[in-house]
């Protein structure tokens, strides 16, 4: 079972758009097993997106992921990544498509709502990152009656 971590970022918590980008992912069948709330430094940003490092918009990228609370969270599902990755859509909200959450939800490219793992490999590191293993659950998600 696969398991990706997923940031609503500053601009989806500040327009209220948290628990209708969890029950997007809730309701594809990805299961919630681990969810909080912080504000990034500077540094677990810098190190979130140390890939960009190189790359022109880096330091705007990191100001911006750091510049109000966040909510992080990890879901749980077969092949998960590659899931959230569609949910979530193309980077720029404009080019993605109608349905994802950027498609719907997003404002451009800065204001995307959304971060979801893109391997894997990251997905391992990244949840490491933000949470520690007693913060991460398991439970029966479906309930017999
Ligand atoms: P994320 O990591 O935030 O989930 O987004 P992503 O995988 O879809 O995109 P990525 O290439 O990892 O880029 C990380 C964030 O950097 C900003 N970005 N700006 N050309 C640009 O100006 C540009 N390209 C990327 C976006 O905010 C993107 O979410
Ligand atoms: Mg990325």
């Amino acid at each position: 079972m696969e398991r990706s971590l997923v940031l609503i970022k500053p601009d989806g918590m500040q327009r209220g758009l948290t628990g209708t980008i969890i029950n997007r992912l809730e309701e594809q069948g990805l299961k919630l097993i681990a969810l909080k709330m912080l504000h990034l430094d500077k540094a677990l940003a810098r190190k979130h997106y140390a890939a960009h490092r190189d790359k022109p918009f880096f330091e705007n990228l990191v100001n911006y992921i750091s510049s109000a609370p966040i909510v992080a969270a990890v879901f749980e599902g077969e092949r998960a990544v590659k899931i959230i990755r569609k949910i979530t859509g193309a980077t720029d909200p404009a080019k993605a498509e109608t349905g994802t959450i950027r498609g719907d939800l997003g404002l451009n490219t800065r204001h995307n709502t959304v971060h979801g793992s893109d391997s894997v490999e990251t997905a391992e590191k990244e949840i490491k990152r933000f949470f520690t293993e007693s913060e991460i659950f398991d439970y029966d998600r479906v309930i017999e009656n």
